[in-house]
Protein backbone atom coordinates (compact mmCIF):
# COMPACT_ATOMS: atom_id res chain seq x y z
CA UNK A 1 0.00 0.00 0.00
CA UNK A 2 1.10 3.63 -1.07
CA UNK A 3 1.30 6.16 1.13
CA UNK A 4 2.34 9.53 0.14
CA UNK A 5 2.78 12.44 2.69
CA UNK A 6 4.91 15.18 3.82
CA UNK A 7 7.37 14.48 6.20
CA UNK A 8 9.10 17.44 7.68
CA UNK A 9 8.55 19.11 4.55
CA UNK A 10 9.90 16.67 1.94
CA UNK A 11 7.09 14.60 -0.26
CA UNK A 12 7.46 10.90 0.21
CA UNK A 13 5.35 8.02 -0.27
CA UNK A 14 6.00 5.00 1.92
CA UNK A 15 5.30 1.19 0.26
CA UNK A 16 3.95 -0.81 3.80
CA UNK A 17 1.07 -2.96 4.84
CA UNK A 18 -1.79 -0.86 5.80
CA UNK A 19 -1.11 -1.60 9.50
CA UNK A 20 2.28 -0.36 9.85
CA UNK A 21 2.62 2.34 12.27
CA UNK A 22 3.88 5.39 11.66
CA UNK A 23 6.48 5.09 14.51
CA UNK A 24 8.09 1.49 12.73
CA UNK A 25 8.29 3.41 9.48
CA UNK A 26 9.80 6.34 11.18
CA UNK A 27 12.29 4.74 12.71
CA UNK A 28 12.97 1.32 11.02
CA UNK A 29 12.46 2.91 7.66
CA UNK A 30 13.73 6.37 7.80
CA UNK A 31 15.96 5.47 10.92
CA UNK A 32 14.31 8.66 11.97
CA UNK A 33 15.07 8.01 15.93
CA UNK A 34 13.97 10.88 17.67
CA UNK A 35 10.73 9.59 17.75
CA UNK A 36 10.76 7.12 20.87
CA UNK A 37 9.05 4.02 21.53
CA UNK A 38 8.12 3.67 25.23
CA UNK A 39 4.79 2.20 25.70
CA UNK A 40 3.58 1.59 22.14
CA UNK A 41 -0.11 1.86 23.50
CA UNK A 42 -0.76 6.04 23.15
CA UNK A 43 -0.01 6.17 26.73
CA UNK A 44 3.05 7.85 26.79
CA UNK A 45 3.45 10.66 24.65
CA UNK A 46 7.48 9.66 23.70
CA UNK A 47 6.23 9.29 20.05
CA UNK A 48 4.61 12.33 19.46
CA UNK A 49 4.78 13.87 16.13
CA UNK A 50 2.69 17.23 15.03
CA UNK A 51 -0.01 15.90 11.88
CA UNK A 52 -1.41 18.89 9.75
CA UNK A 53 -4.28 18.58 7.31
CA UNK A 54 -6.88 21.35 6.41
CA UNK A 55 -8.20 21.17 9.57
CA UNK A 56 -4.84 22.22 11.70
CA UNK A 57 -2.38 20.95 13.41
CA UNK A 58 -2.59 17.87 15.99
CA UNK A 59 -0.24 16.39 18.06
CA UNK A 60 -0.47 12.54 17.69
CA UNK A 61 0.92 9.71 18.80
CA UNK A 62 2.83 7.70 16.00
CA UNK A 63 2.64 4.92 18.05
CA UNK A 64 -0.52 3.75 17.02
CA UNK A 65 -1.22 6.10 14.00
CA UNK A 66 -1.79 3.45 10.74
CA UNK A 67 0.41 4.96 7.83
CA UNK A 68 -3.01 5.18 5.60
CA UNK A 69 -4.26 7.87 8.30
CA UNK A 70 -1.65 9.97 7.06
CA UNK A 71 -2.23 10.23 3.43
CA UNK A 72 -1.62 13.42 1.47
CA UNK A 73 -1.27 15.37 5.52
CA UNK A 74 2.38 16.94 6.53
CA UNK A 75 4.17 15.17 8.80
CA UNK A 76 7.06 16.65 11.65
CA UNK A 77 8.84 15.24 13.68
CA UNK A 78 11.53 16.04 16.50
CA UNK A 79 14.04 16.15 13.70
CA UNK A 80 12.16 18.88 11.89
CA UNK A 81 11.25 21.60 14.82
CA UNK A 82 14.81 23.32 14.69
CA UNK A 83 15.20 25.19 11.45
CA UNK A 84 17.40 23.74 8.90
CA UNK A 85 20.35 25.88 9.89
CA UNK A 86 19.85 24.45 13.38
CA UNK A 87 19.14 27.41 15.47
CA UNK A 88 16.68 25.86 17.44
CA UNK A 89 12.70 26.35 18.15
CA UNK A 90 11.80 28.97 20.83
CA UNK A 91 10.42 25.90 22.90
CA UNK A 92 13.72 24.11 22.43
CA UNK A 93 15.59 26.68 23.80
CA UNK A 94 13.01 27.17 26.63
CA UNK A 95 13.71 23.52 27.93
CA UNK A 96 17.28 24.39 27.83
CA UNK A 97 17.17 27.32 29.50
CA UNK A 98 14.94 25.84 32.32
CA UNK A 99 16.66 22.61 32.44
CA UNK A 100 13.31 20.64 31.41
CA UNK A 101 15.56 17.38 30.66
CA UNK A 102 17.29 14.97 32.41
CA UNK A 103 17.38 11.22 31.16
CA UNK A 104 15.97 12.74 28.03
CA UNK A 105 13.93 9.68 26.70
CA UNK A 106 10.46 11.70 26.88
CA UNK A 107 12.08 14.76 25.57
CA UNK A 108 11.51 14.65 22.00
CA UNK A 109 7.89 14.18 22.80
CA UNK A 110 7.39 17.21 25.19
CA UNK A 111 8.85 19.16 22.02
CA UNK A 112 6.73 18.14 19.38
CA UNK A 113 3.56 18.21 21.82
CA UNK A 114 4.71 21.73 23.36
CA UNK A 115 5.53 22.94 19.43
CA UNK A 116 2.15 21.86 18.31
CA UNK A 117 0.54 23.70 21.33
CA UNK A 118 2.87 26.79 20.60
CA UNK A 119 1.74 26.52 16.62
CA UNK A 120 -1.96 26.69 18.07
CA UNK A 121 -1.21 29.44 20.58
CA UNK A 122 -2.63 27.12 23.18
CA UNK A 123 -1.62 28.02 26.36
CA UNK A 124 -3.60 25.29 28.68
CA UNK A 125 -0.31 23.55 29.38
CA UNK A 126 -1.08 21.27 31.84
CA UNK A 127 -3.69 20.08 29.35
CA UNK A 128 -1.67 19.77 26.54
CA UNK A 129 1.08 17.83 28.24
CA UNK A 130 -1.36 15.61 30.26
CA UNK A 131 -0.26 12.90 27.28
CA UNK A 132 3.39 13.68 27.88
CA UNK A 133 5.11 10.96 30.78
CA UNK A 134 8.43 12.11 32.35
CA UNK A 135 9.78 10.79 35.08
CA UNK A 136 12.77 11.76 35.83
CA UNK A 137 12.79 15.68 35.38
CA UNK A 138 9.32 16.87 37.22
CA UNK A 139 6.71 18.81 35.03
CA UNK A 140 7.57 22.28 36.93
CA UNK A 141 10.88 22.99 34.60
CA UNK A 142 8.78 22.07 31.50
CA UNK A 143 5.88 23.77 32.28
CA UNK A 144 8.02 27.31 32.86
CA UNK A 145 9.65 26.56 29.65
CA UNK A 146 6.37 26.09 27.61
CA UNK A 147 4.87 29.90 29.20
CA UNK A 148 8.42 31.37 28.77
CA UNK A 149 7.67 30.51 25.16
CA UNK A 150 4.30 31.35 24.69
CA UNK A 151 4.65 34.72 23.14
CA UNK A 152 7.94 33.96 20.90
CA UNK A 153 6.94 33.93 16.71
CA UNK A 154 6.14 30.85 15.11
CA UNK A 155 9.21 30.22 13.02
CA UNK A 156 8.64 30.11 9.47
CA UNK A 157 8.80 26.31 8.73
CA UNK A 158 6.31 25.45 10.98
CA UNK A 159 3.51 26.53 8.86
CA UNK A 160 3.20 23.15 7.44
CA UNK A 161 -0.08 24.46 6.04
CA UNK A 162 0.95 26.29 3.30
CA UNK A 163 2.59 22.88 1.37
CA UNK A 164 0.02 20.69 2.24
CA UNK A 165 -0.70 17.92 -0.88
CA UNK A 166 -4.08 17.45 -2.45
CA UNK A 167 -4.89 14.08 -4.31
CA UNK A 168 -3.71 15.71 -7.42
CA UNK A 169 0.10 16.56 -6.10
CA UNK A 170 0.10 12.71 -4.80
CA UNK A 171 -0.76 11.23 -8.37
CA UNK A 172 -2.83 8.28 -6.47
CA UNK A 173 -5.06 7.21 -3.82
CA UNK A 174 -3.43 5.19 -1.47
CA UNK A 175 -4.47 1.58 -2.42
CA UNK A 176 -4.61 -2.02 -1.48
CA UNK A 177 -4.43 -5.15 -3.64
CA UNK A 178 -6.20 -2.67 -6.35
CA UNK A 179 -9.40 -2.09 -4.76
CA UNK A 180 -10.42 1.48 -4.14
CA UNK A 181 -10.79 2.16 -0.82
CA UNK A 182 -14.11 3.54 0.00
CA UNK A 183 -14.74 7.38 -0.26
CA UNK A 184 -18.62 7.55 0.33
CA UNK A 185 -20.73 6.00 2.91
CA UNK A 186 -22.39 4.20 0.38
CA UNK A 187 -19.30 2.64 -0.89
CA UNK A 188 -18.01 1.98 3.06
CA UNK A 189 -21.57 -0.25 3.04
CA UNK A 190 -20.98 -2.15 -0.32
CA UNK A 191 -17.06 -2.68 1.26
CA UNK A 192 -18.85 -3.92 4.46
CA UNK A 193 -20.95 -6.30 2.83
CA UNK A 194 -18.61 -7.60 0.55
CA UNK A 195 -16.14 -7.92 3.97
CA UNK A 196 -18.54 -8.73 6.76
CA UNK A 197 -15.31 -10.14 8.62
CA UNK A 198 -13.51 -6.84 7.57
CA UNK A 199 -11.88 -4.18 10.20
CA UNK A 200 -13.15 -0.72 9.96
CA UNK A 201 -10.47 2.03 11.40
CA UNK A 202 -11.22 5.30 12.68
CA UNK A 203 -8.82 6.73 15.15
CA UNK A 204 -6.96 3.63 15.58
CA UNK A 205 -6.91 4.55 19.57
CA UNK A 206 -8.32 0.76 20.05
CA UNK A 207 -7.65 -1.12 16.31
CA UNK A 208 -3.68 0.38 16.73
CA UNK A 209 -3.34 -1.48 20.16
CA UNK A 210 -4.56 -4.85 19.04
CA UNK A 211 -1.61 -4.86 16.14
CA UNK A 212 1.02 -3.14 18.53
CA UNK A 213 0.30 -5.11 21.77
CA UNK A 214 -1.59 -8.18 20.71
CA UNK A 215 -0.23 -8.75 17.35
CA UNK A 216 -3.55 -9.47 15.32
CA UNK A 217 -3.11 -9.73 11.50
CA UNK A 218 -6.53 -8.18 11.01
CA UNK A 219 -6.85 -9.08 7.16
CA UNK A 220 -9.05 -6.86 5.04
CA UNK A 221 -9.49 -3.40 6.67
CA UNK A 222 -10.99 -0.09 5.24
CA UNK A 223 -10.20 3.33 7.01
CA UNK A 224 -12.67 6.04 7.48
CA UNK A 225 -10.74 8.80 7.47
CA UNK A 226 -11.39 8.75 3.61
CA UNK A 227 -15.01 9.87 3.93
CA UNK A 228 -15.41 12.98 4.07
CA UNK A 229 -19.20 12.95 4.94
CA UNK A 230 -18.76 10.96 7.95
CA UNK A 231 -17.27 13.53 9.98
CA UNK A 232 -18.51 16.43 10.97
CA UNK A 233 -21.12 18.36 13.80
CA UNK A 234 -23.68 20.14 12.25
CA UNK A 235 -25.95 21.80 14.91
CA UNK A 236 -29.46 23.14 14.46
CA UNK A 237 -32.37 24.41 16.49
CA UNK A 238 -33.93 21.11 16.73
CA UNK A 239 -30.74 18.64 16.93
CA UNK A 240 -26.86 18.20 17.01
CA UNK A 241 -25.78 15.42 14.64
CA UNK A 242 -22.82 13.92 14.73
CA UNK A 243 -20.86 12.24 12.11
CA UNK A 244 -19.22 8.73 13.05
CA UNK A 245 -15.61 10.14 12.22
CA UNK A 246 -15.85 13.59 14.47
CA UNK A 247 -13.23 13.44 16.85
CA UNK A 248 -13.18 13.65 20.38
CA UNK A 249 -10.95 17.18 19.67
CA UNK A 250 -13.76 18.50 17.40
CA UNK A 251 -16.68 17.14 19.59
CA UNK A 252 -15.53 19.17 22.50
CA UNK A 253 -15.13 22.23 20.34
CA UNK A 254 -18.54 22.10 18.94
CA UNK A 255 -20.16 21.33 22.16
CA UNK A 256 -18.35 23.26 24.59
CA UNK A 257 -21.13 25.97 24.69
CA UNK A 258 -23.78 23.84 24.38
CA UNK A 259 -23.07 21.61 26.68
CA UNK A 260 -19.98 22.10 29.59
CA UNK A 261 -20.23 19.48 31.29
CA UNK A 262 -19.78 16.99 28.45
CA UNK A 263 -16.82 18.71 27.06
CA UNK A 264 -15.03 18.78 30.84
CA UNK A 265 -15.41 15.28 30.82
CA UNK A 266 -14.33 14.93 27.02
CA UNK A 267 -11.43 17.21 28.63
CA UNK A 268 -10.39 14.37 30.84
CA UNK A 269 -10.79 11.63 27.54
CA UNK A 270 -7.08 10.39 27.43
CA UNK A 271 -4.69 12.86 26.15
CA UNK A 272 -4.43 15.65 23.75
CA UNK A 273 -3.12 13.33 21.38
CA UNK A 274 -5.49 10.98 22.20
CA UNK A 275 -8.98 12.67 21.45
CA UNK A 276 -6.63 14.02 18.67
CA UNK A 277 -7.06 10.78 16.83
CA UNK A 278 -10.61 9.29 18.89
CA UNK A 279 -13.84 8.98 17.28
CA UNK A 280 -17.05 9.15 18.87
CA UNK A 281 -18.46 6.42 16.79
CA UNK A 282 -15.51 4.12 17.47
CA UNK A 283 -15.86 5.01 20.90
CA UNK A 284 -19.27 3.83 20.83
CA UNK A 285 -19.31 0.88 18.26
CA UNK A 286 -16.08 -0.69 20.19
CA UNK A 287 -19.30 -1.19 23.22
CA UNK A 288 -16.70 -0.72 25.80
CA UNK A 289 -18.59 -1.16 29.27
CA UNK A 290 -16.20 2.16 30.80
CA UNK A 291 -16.13 4.40 27.47
CA UNK A 292 -17.25 7.94 28.48
CA UNK A 293 -18.71 8.66 25.71
CA UNK A 294 -21.80 6.99 26.07
CA UNK A 295 -23.09 7.68 29.66
CA UNK A 296 -23.21 10.98 28.26
CA UNK A 297 -24.80 10.70 25.13
CA UNK A 298 -27.30 8.10 26.59
CA UNK A 299 -28.22 11.03 29.19
CA UNK A 300 -28.37 13.24 26.58
CA UNK A 301 -31.30 10.86 25.04
CA UNK A 302 -28.73 10.54 21.87
CA UNK A 303 -30.21 8.25 19.01
CA UNK A 304 -27.55 6.08 17.52
CA UNK A 305 -28.05 6.03 13.27
CA UNK A 306 -26.38 2.95 11.61
CA UNK A 307 -26.22 2.28 7.70
CA UNK A 308 -25.69 -0.90 5.68
CA UNK A 309 -26.02 -2.03 2.01
CA UNK A 310 -29.89 -2.75 3.36
CA UNK A 311 -30.32 1.15 4.59
CA UNK A 312 -30.24 3.16 7.03
CA UNK A 313 -31.78 2.87 10.74
CA UNK A 314 -31.80 4.25 13.94
CA UNK A 315 -32.40 3.59 17.50
CA UNK A 316 -32.06 4.91 21.15
CA UNK A 317 -28.45 4.77 22.25
CA UNK A 318 -28.87 3.16 25.08
CA UNK A 319 -30.81 0.26 22.96
CA UNK A 320 -27.30 -0.43 21.37
CA UNK A 321 -25.69 -2.08 24.00
CA UNK A 322 -27.44 -5.57 24.42
CA UNK A 323 -25.05 -7.42 26.74
CA UNK A 324 -20.97 -7.10 27.26
CA UNK A 325 -19.30 -7.67 24.24
CA UNK A 326 -22.78 -7.79 22.06
CA UNK A 327 -23.98 -4.58 20.46
CA UNK A 328 -27.43 -4.45 18.15
CA UNK A 329 -25.05 -3.82 15.13
CA UNK A 330 -25.55 -6.51 11.99
CA UNK A 331 -21.92 -7.62 10.65
CA UNK A 332 -22.72 -5.30 7.33
CA UNK A 333 -23.85 -2.11 9.80
CA UNK A 334 -21.53 0.34 10.67
CA UNK A 335 -22.30 3.54 12.69
CA UNK A 336 -22.94 6.62 10.30
CA UNK A 337 -24.00 9.52 12.99
CA UNK A 338 -25.40 10.22 16.37
CA UNK A 339 -28.07 12.92 17.12
CA UNK A 340 -29.14 14.82 20.40
CA UNK A 341 -32.53 16.28 20.68
CA UNK A 342 -31.76 19.81 22.24
CA UNK A 343 -34.00 20.66 24.81
CA UNK A 344 -31.71 23.11 26.87
CA UNK A 345 -28.85 21.72 29.55
CA UNK A 346 -29.55 19.39 32.28
CA UNK A 347 -26.88 17.40 31.97
CA UNK A 348 -23.98 16.77 34.76
CA UNK A 349 -20.89 14.32 34.20
CA UNK A 350 -18.87 12.64 36.89
CA UNK A 351 -15.55 10.79 35.88
CA UNK A 352 -13.78 9.06 38.64
CA UNK A 353 -10.29 7.30 37.74
CA UNK A 354 -7.73 6.27 39.54
CA UNK A 355 -5.07 9.26 38.07
CA UNK A 356 -6.88 12.76 37.05
CA UNK A 357 -5.93 13.05 33.83
CA UNK A 358 -5.40 10.00 30.77
CA UNK A 359 -6.80 7.22 32.50
CA UNK A 360 -10.04 5.08 31.91
CA UNK A 361 -13.02 5.75 33.89
CA UNK A 362 -13.80 3.66 36.78
CA UNK A 363 -17.33 4.61 37.18
CA UNK A 364 -18.59 7.34 34.84
CA UNK A 365 -21.70 8.83 35.87
CA UNK A 366 -23.86 11.52 33.67
CA UNK A 367 -27.28 12.75 34.46
CA UNK A 368 -29.64 14.89 32.79
CA UNK A 369 -32.51 15.75 35.35
CA UNK A 370 -34.88 18.16 34.77
CA UNK A 371 -37.06 20.31 38.05
CA UNK A 372 -40.01 22.27 37.63
CA UNK A 373 -41.45 23.53 40.94
CA UNK A 374 -39.21 21.85 43.09
CA UNK A 375 -40.32 18.17 41.75
CA UNK A 376 -38.48 16.19 39.24
CA UNK A 377 -40.25 16.22 36.03
CA UNK A 378 -37.49 13.93 34.48
CA UNK A 379 -34.54 12.01 34.87
CA UNK A 380 -31.84 10.11 33.02
CA UNK A 381 -29.22 8.54 34.91
CA UNK A 382 -26.49 6.45 32.57
CA UNK A 383 -23.24 4.98 34.33
CA UNK A 384 -20.15 3.18 32.20
CA UNK A 385 -18.38 1.33 34.80
CA UNK A 386 -21.62 -0.40 36.41
CA UNK A 387 -22.54 -3.31 34.62
CA UNK A 388 -21.41 -5.18 31.54
CA UNK A 389 -22.43 -2.38 29.12
CA UNK A 390 -23.19 1.30 29.50
CA UNK A 391 -26.56 1.48 31.19
CA UNK A 392 -29.22 3.29 32.71
CA UNK A 393 -30.64 3.43 36.07
CA UNK A 394 -33.96 2.30 36.07
CA UNK A 395 -35.00 2.10 39.82
CA UNK A 396 -32.91 5.54 40.75
CA UNK A 397 -34.82 7.08 37.81
CA UNK A 398 -38.13 5.81 38.87
CA UNK A 399 -37.26 6.99 42.68
CA UNK A 400 -36.74 10.58 41.52
CA UNK A 401 -39.05 11.46 38.79
CA UNK A 402 -42.45 12.92 40.16
CA UNK A 403 -40.84 13.43 43.60
CA UNK A 404 -39.16 16.46 45.05
CA UNK A 405 -35.68 17.12 44.63
CA UNK A 406 -34.56 17.11 48.04
CA UNK A 407 -32.14 15.18 49.67
CA UNK A 408 -34.93 12.55 51.10
CA UNK A 409 -35.35 11.64 47.39
CA UNK A 410 -32.01 11.54 46.76
CA UNK A 411 -31.18 9.75 49.08
CA UNK A 412 -34.33 7.11 47.76
CA UNK A 413 -32.80 7.17 44.42
CA UNK A 414 -29.65 6.46 46.01
CA UNK A 415 -30.70 3.08 47.46
CA UNK A 416 -32.19 2.28 44.71
CA UNK A 417 -29.19 2.09 42.99
CA UNK A 418 -28.18 -0.79 44.36
CA UNK A 419 -30.66 -2.51 42.84
CA UNK A 420 -30.16 -1.38 39.67
CA UNK A 421 -26.78 -2.56 39.56
CA UNK A 422 -24.44 -5.50 40.55
CA UNK A 423 -20.89 -4.18 39.57
CA UNK A 424 -17.68 -6.15 39.11
CA UNK A 425 -14.61 -6.00 41.03
CA UNK A 426 -11.39 -5.53 38.75
CA UNK A 427 -8.10 -3.80 39.11
CA UNK A 428 -10.10 -0.08 38.79
CA UNK A 429 -11.90 -0.60 41.74
CA UNK A 430 -13.82 -3.19 43.91
CA UNK A 431 -18.01 -3.68 43.35
CA UNK A 432 -18.68 -1.91 46.27
CA UNK A 433 -16.04 1.14 45.84
CA UNK A 434 -17.83 1.93 42.20
CA UNK A 435 -21.63 1.75 43.96
CA UNK A 436 -20.49 3.55 46.93
CA UNK A 437 -18.76 5.78 44.34
CA UNK A 438 -21.96 5.92 42.19
CA UNK A 439 -24.39 6.69 44.73
CA UNK A 440 -22.44 9.51 45.86
CA UNK A 441 -21.96 11.10 42.20
CA UNK A 442 -25.79 11.61 42.90
CA UNK A 443 -25.81 12.88 46.26
CA UNK A 444 -22.95 15.40 44.70
CA UNK A 445 -25.40 16.11 41.72
CA UNK A 446 -27.91 17.24 43.86
CA UNK A 447 -25.54 19.10 46.20
CA UNK A 448 -23.80 21.20 43.58
CA UNK A 449 -27.63 22.37 42.35
CA UNK A 450 -27.97 23.07 46.16
CA UNK A 451 -24.50 25.99 45.03
CA UNK A 452 -22.43 23.58 47.07
CA UNK A 453 -19.57 22.86 44.45
CA UNK A 454 -17.14 20.44 44.80
CA UNK A 455 -14.27 20.67 42.77
CA UNK A 456 -11.85 17.87 42.80
CA UNK A 457 -9.04 20.33 40.59
CA UNK A 458 -7.40 21.72 43.46
CA UNK A 459 -3.49 20.88 42.95
CA UNK A 460 -2.64 22.62 39.42
CA UNK A 461 1.10 23.79 38.12
C1 LIG B 1 -4.04 6.03 25.87
C2 LIG B 1 -5.52 5.84 25.69
C3 LIG B 1 -6.39 6.49 26.55
C4 LIG B 1 -7.77 6.32 26.40
N1 LIG B 1 -8.59 6.97 27.26
C5 LIG B 1 -9.92 6.83 27.11
C6 LIG B 1 -10.80 7.52 27.96
O1 LIG B 1 -10.39 8.29 28.83
N2 LIG B 1 -12.13 7.33 27.79
C7 LIG B 1 -12.62 6.49 26.83
O2 LIG B 1 -13.83 6.36 26.71
N3 LIG B 1 -11.81 5.81 26.01
C8 LIG B 1 -10.48 5.97 26.13
N4 LIG B 1 -9.65 5.29 25.30
C9 LIG B 1 -10.21 4.33 24.35
C10 LIG B 1 -10.37 4.83 22.92
O3 LIG B 1 -9.83 6.10 22.71
C11 LIG B 1 -11.80 4.88 22.47
O4 LIG B 1 -12.48 3.72 22.62
C12 LIG B 1 -11.92 5.46 21.05
O5 LIG B 1 -12.98 6.39 21.05
C13 LIG B 1 -12.12 4.52 19.92
O6 LIG B 1 -12.29 5.31 18.75
P1 LIG B 1 -11.32 5.15 17.51
O7 LIG B 1 -11.81 6.07 16.46
O8 LIG B 1 -9.92 5.27 17.88
O9 LIG B 1 -11.68 3.65 17.13
P2 LIG B 1 -10.85 2.54 16.38
O10 LIG B 1 -9.73 2.07 17.22
O11 LIG B 1 -10.54 2.97 15.01
O12 LIG B 1 -12.02 1.43 16.33
C14 LIG B 1 -12.56 0.87 17.52
C15 LIG B 1 -13.61 -0.19 17.15
O13 LIG B 1 -14.75 0.44 16.58
C16 LIG B 1 -14.95 0.00 15.24
N5 LIG B 1 -15.41 1.18 14.52
C17 LIG B 1 -14.81 2.39 14.46
N6 LIG B 1 -15.60 3.26 13.82
C18 LIG B 1 -16.72 2.58 13.46
C19 LIG B 1 -17.91 2.95 12.78
N7 LIG B 1 -18.12 4.19 12.33
N8 LIG B 1 -18.87 1.99 12.61
C20 LIG B 1 -18.69 0.74 13.08
N9 LIG B 1 -17.58 0.34 13.72
C21 LIG B 1 -16.60 1.26 13.91
C22 LIG B 1 -13.63 -0.56 14.79
O14 LIG B 1 -13.78 -1.51 13.75
C23 LIG B 1 -13.15 -1.18 16.09
O15 LIG B 1 -13.79 -2.40 16.31
C24 LIG B 1 -8.27 5.47 25.39
C25 LIG B 1 -7.39 4.82 24.51
C26 LIG B 1 -6.03 5.01 24.65
C27 LIG B 1 -5.10 4.32 23.69
S1 LIG C 1 5.11 5.12 22.60
FE1 LIG C 1 3.92 5.75 24.33
S2 LIG C 1 2.37 6.93 23.39
FE2 LIG C 1 3.44 6.11 21.72
S1 LIG D 1 13.77 13.41 31.27
FE1 LIG D 1 13.83 11.31 31.79
S2 LIG D 1 11.81 10.63 31.39
FE2 LIG D 1 11.70 12.75 31.13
Amino acid sequence: MHTTFLLNGRQVTADTSPTTTLLDWLREDQHLTGTKEGCNEGDCGACSVIVTDDSGARALNACILFLPQIEGKAIRTVEGIAAADGTLHPIQKAMVKHHGSQCGFCTPGFITTMACAHLNGATDHDTQLAGNLCRCTGYAPIIRAAKEAETAPIPDHMHDARFLLTKNTTGHAPQERGAEPPTTPDALATWLDQNPDGTLIAGATDVGLWVTKQFRELGPVAFLNRIPDLAGVTITDTEIRIGATTTLSALHSAIATHYPAFAELIRRYGSVQVRNAATIGGNIANGSPIGDGSPALIALGASLHLRSVDGARSLPLEDFFVDYGKQDRAKNEFVEAITIPRAGDHLRCYKLSKRFDQDISAVCGCFWIEVADGVVTAARLAFGGMAGTPKRAAGAEAALVGNPWSETTVAAAMTALSQDFTPLSDMRASASYRMEAAQNMLLRAWLEDQGQMIDVLQVTA
